[in-house]
């Protein structure tokens, strides 16, 4: 018999999540309708709540942030410092191509403007250009992390953060309802008492693709009240819920009947 490779997760993870295929629906028009009301939910939330925190002192932790960073364009001039991880590495070194500047690093300018001049209606010329460079300047630590270890974050990274954000991630790495929640528990950890976690959560959805195309990855199929039960095990009350959701748009990728943005504070 043949020797068969055998594929570790992350390799696997490596070889199926195409991030630079994942990157192309920040360009596709199909994905921005409900790109641009998620990134709506974060400005709201921040607008209201952002003055809370002390942006000299507030860290926050990016869960699972693949190679995107547009939850962090209304957060930034809140926090004084972000902890950006993910498992897959091409995720990571797509980061790292954008955050030094790198020519073939995903150009977020346009998601940036739409924050900044739409949303917040700033309309200094030089706005843009300093919030892309904040949010360079503010990851100062690019590292993996894995939501099905008990320590998520590996020995290096122990502290406890302000904030948390983890979007589209522990839906698409786990099969059953009892592991998301023994996976969100998991990243709660890292949660400083009464600190805030925002999850936005893609629901009623078995499936998605990076890209048109690629291959079909699996996510686990959660209805809104799941997520309640998930918050409630991982000793989070919610705070707020916002659903997403749009009839009459096509989003190409993914067959999830809406999002969910949950805002969470651990007890
Ligand atoms: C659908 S993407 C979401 C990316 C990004 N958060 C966003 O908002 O678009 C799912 C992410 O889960 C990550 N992932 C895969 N296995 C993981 C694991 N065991 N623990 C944590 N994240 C994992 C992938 O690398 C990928 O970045």
């Amino acid at each position: 018999m043949e020797d068969q490779e055998v594929l570790s997760y992350r390799e696997e993870t490596n070889l199926h999540f195409n991030s630079k295929a994942y990157l192309q629906r920040f360009t596709d028009p199909h994905d921005l309708w409900y790109h641009a009301a998620i990134l709506k939910c974060w400005h709201t939330f921040y607008q209201e709540h952002g003055k809370e925190f002390d942006p000299t002192k507030t860290s926050m932790l990016e869960f699972g942030g693949g190679p995107t960073v547009w939850d962090l364009i209304s957060v930034t001039p809140f926090v004084s410092s972000i902890t950006f991880t993910d498992f897959a590495d091409t995720s990571r070194t797509e980061i790292q191509l954008w955050k030094s500047k790198n020519p073939d690093g995903h150009n977020w300018k346009p998601y940036i403007e739409y924050v900044v001049r739409t949303l917040e209606d700033n309309n200094d010329p030089n706005a843009v250009n300093l919030r892309e460079q904040e949010i360079r300047d503010k990851i100062h630590q690019l590292a993996p992390c894995d939501a099905r270890a008990d320590k998520p974050l590996g020995d290096n990274i122990q502290e406890e953060f302000d904030i948390i954000h983890t979007n589209l991630c522990l839906e698409a790495v786990c099969d059953d309802k009892e592991t998301f929640y023994r996976y969100l528990k998991n990243v709660c950890q890292y949660l400083k008492p009464k600190g805030c976690m925002l999850i936005v959560t893609a629901c009623e959805c078995h499936s998605y693709q990076c890209w048109k195309g690629e291959d079909n990855l699996h996510a686990l199929y959660l209805e809104s009240e799941d997520l309640d039960m998930a918050c409630k095990t991982a000793g989070l009350t919610v705070l707020k819920k916002h659903i997403v959701q749009d009839a009459s748009a096509v989003n190409a990728t993914s067959n999830s009947k809406y999002y969910q943005f949950t805002v969470a504070q651990k007890n």
